[in-house]
């Protein structure tokens, strides 16, 4: 496989409420990663409509995730910041993409299965080729790691089995036109961190989601600080205090869990935690897990509310991300169609 170009891609879609999970397991890492990399991170509205959604709700939803990027300080000066429906070449290598792909590949994908539940035959189309604009998003760039949640490892398997596919059926046509032995790169995810999994506040067995019907299994990122301390005060535990190591928090989700947030938002492991809290009663650690989820998350809540404010602001940097981004995807997608064989415009 010949070097490409280390280039990070991620993607947030515009559906209900942030949360801590999407805050800890993506947005948080994303930030920490413009030092290092370039970066493009991408709401991704197409991928929104696979499960309808209300057109104004999807329409504030997009803002309001740029605005968490902003506000949890994704700078987007030095990373491209952009909505997947602006750019066309996600949809385009997508078509491309579908002809690659197995049918047998996306039967096997389990996040459909859970997300059509049991009326299969009443899922959109959409929903069961999610897999493969996924893909698109990722390789319209070339994009070399993928920092995601643990739930999105099967998908990256797949966008590799896609690459590894376009490169083997177009070998000819990539050599000949000077692409060498490959031309998408086999991408990596970036899955890890203390807070890989965040799960529910009410069930440490479940991860947190939008879409649990009790606002207390999650911490939302525009939660005032009250309703922080009360989520955080009414979190299920168990009835033993701290371990001293993290191996005791093994079969203790509920106490994992906190510990594991506690980690992630001071950027420390579980073990430091449990060297300064083992031996600790949930409440004394509680109290100190709600002052730190404040410092955090506050001045972000706070940002975000200022931010989508200003649509016009919001606005101006999804259209200027746009045209970064499609100035990266445009070729490829050019490129792409050269070596199908399609002939171009000329
Ligand atoms: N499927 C991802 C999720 O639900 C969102 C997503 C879409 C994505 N396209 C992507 C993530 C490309 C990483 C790269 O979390």
């Amino acid at each position: 496989m010949p070097a490409f170009k280390e280039l990070v891609f991620s993607g947030v879609q515009p559906t209900g409420n942030l949360h801590l999970g999407n805050y800890l397991g993506a947005i948080k890492r994303f930030v920490a990663m413009q030092a290092r990399s370039e970066c493009i991170y991408c709401v991704v509205d197409l991928h929104a409509i696979t499960l309808w959604q209300e057109p104004a709700e999807l329409t504030s939803q997009i803002r309001e995730v740029t605005a968490a990027f902003l506000a949890a300080g994704i700078d987007p000066a030095r990373s491209i910041v952009f909505n997947q429906s602006q750019v066309p070449q996600h949809a385009e290598l997508a078509w491309i993409f579908n002809c690659v792909a197995r049918l047998g590949w996306l039967n096997r994908m389990t996040q459909f299965k859970e997300k059509a539940g049991k009326d299969r035959e009443n899922a959109s189309v959409g929903l069961y080729d999610y897999p493969v604009l996924m893909a698109a998003d990722i390789l319209a760039y070339r994009a070399t790691h993928v920092p995601v949640g643990e739930d999105q490892k099967q998908h990256l398997e797949l966008t590799r089995d896609i690459a590894q596919k376009f490169n083997n059926d177009f070998a000819g046509a990539i050599a000949e036109q000077g692409h060498g032995e490959a031309f998408f790169p086999l991408t990596e995810p970036l899955i890890g961190g203390p807070a890989a999994r965040v799960m529910s506040l009410r069930d440490g067995t479940r991860k947190m989601s939008k879409s649990d019907p009790s606002d207390y299994s999650r911490i939302n990122l525009t939660d005032d600080a009250d309703a922080i301390a009360q989520k955080v005060r009414k979190a299920k535990t168990d009835a033993e205090p701290l371990p001293a190591e993290a191996a005791g928090l093994d079969r203790r989700p509920e106490a994992d869990n906190l510990v594991g947030i506690f980690a992630a938002l001071n950027d420390a492991t579980r073990e430091e935690v449990l060297r300064d809290y083992g031996g600790a009663q949930f409440s004394a650690f509680k109290g100190a897990l709600v002052d730190l989820a404040v410092a955090k998350l506050g001045p972000i809540g706070a940002e975000m509310k200022r931010l989508v404010g200003d649509p016009g602001h919001i606005d101006r940097v999804l259209a200027d991300g746009a045209a970064r981004a499609e100035a990266i995807a445009a070729p490829n997608l050019a490129a792409v169609k050269d070596i199908v064989g399609f002939v171009r415009r000329r």
